[in-house]
């Protein structure tokens, strides 16, 4: 079964990634933070080069300013990720720990990423249990609402110890291209053989619905001399990021919504003009929001704006 899946990997895995191209754990580390909630193709052509040009070693990014790491995560989302990163190069700042046990103690490194750490970096005999691999294993043992410890006592007992790297990753890639939550190709697999769960592979992908929470969010505008008025943001959300001012509507006032989604977020954002300056104003220039900590939120609200505005 180990041989028929790293050879079903030679063939058909994701070999071209350039995370999975280099040995520099530094990248390899980076590439599975960004990977936690943004999509595979988002992250390899855009977010990871941009990164990375910018703070190309673990020591460029300790030295980083945090806001410039913020900017440099901006549209990524999830802006706890980027200031986890920085307090992990500020605290490692030549290299990362070898141990599963020092890398999950590290800011924003959970079991998940210490054990890809270990085993696509260090080339180490450990299970990594990502969504796509963990939905392998359900179904290849035919396991019903299994704990995370019995999960990693089943993928155990295939962990190839020769090559604990390509057996982790053809995992990862067969969740992702074969063993799909729907319509599984179970005809193409490599492990349709011994397979407990091929009868009935969609008993094992029932998932709690997500909860949604509907936020509506009331912002202010105040354009002059090219420049708008934007603030700290210090709340749960965005902490640490430049936004748009919070403000209480004034109907009149009213200029555009639109909808946008965030975590568990459903909004809706309605702009209002400003009549005068907002408290604790930090001045950007419209030619230079591109470089400024802006969530996704506030750069399209901005984009939102009617062309009169601008
Ligand atoms: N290769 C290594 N880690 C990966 C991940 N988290 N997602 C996709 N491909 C990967």
């Amino acid at each position: 079964m180990q041989a028929k899946l790293l050879q079903w990997y030679e063939e058909y895995g994701r070999h071209e990634l350039p995370w999975r191209n280099t040995k520099d754990i530094y990248k390899i580390y980076l590439s599975e933070i960004m990977l936690q909630q943004t999509q595979v193709n988002r992250v390899r052509d855009e977010y990871y080069p941009q990164f990375l040009a910018k703070f190309p070693t673990l020591k460029a990014l300790s030295l980083a300013k945090e806001e410039e790491v913020i900017a440099a995560w901006s549209g990524l989302g999830y802006y706890s990720r980027a200031r986890n990163l920085h307090a992990t190069a500020k605290l490692c700042p030549n290299e990362l720990p070898k141990s599963y046990e020092e890398l999950v103690k590290l800011p924003g490194i959970g079991s998940y990423t210490a054990s890809a750490i270990c085993a696509f970096g260090y080339h180490q005999n450990i299970v990594v249990l990502d969504t796509n691999i963990k939905r392998v294993i359900k179904r290849y043992y035919a396991l019903l609402n299994p704990n995370e410890k019995s999960l990693n006592h089943a993928a155990s007992k295939i962990l190839n110890d020769k090559d604990p790297r390509a057996h982790n990753l053809a995992l990862m890639d067969l969740g992702s291209m074969l063993c799909t939550p729907k319509n599984p190709e179970c005809s193409l697999c490599p492990l349709h053989q011994t397979c407990q769960g091929k009868e009935e592979p969609q008993l094992y992908t029932q998932t709690k619905k997500k909860q949604y929470e509907a936020m509506d969010l009331f912002y202010g505008v105040y354009i002059r001399d090219a420049k708008i008025a934007l603030t700290q943001t210090e709340g749960r959300m965005y902490k640490g990021m430049l936004s748009l001012p919070e403000i209480d509507p004034i109907e009149d006032h009213f200029i555009t919504s639109f909808k946008h989604a965030y975590t568990k977020y459903r909004l809706t954002v309605k702009l209002y003009t400003l009549q005068e300056e907002p408290p604790n104003t930090t001045w950007v220039s419209l030619s230079d929001l591109k470089n400024a900590p802006l969530s996704s939120l506030v750069t399209k609200a901005i984009a939102s704006l009617p062309s009169s505005y601008i």
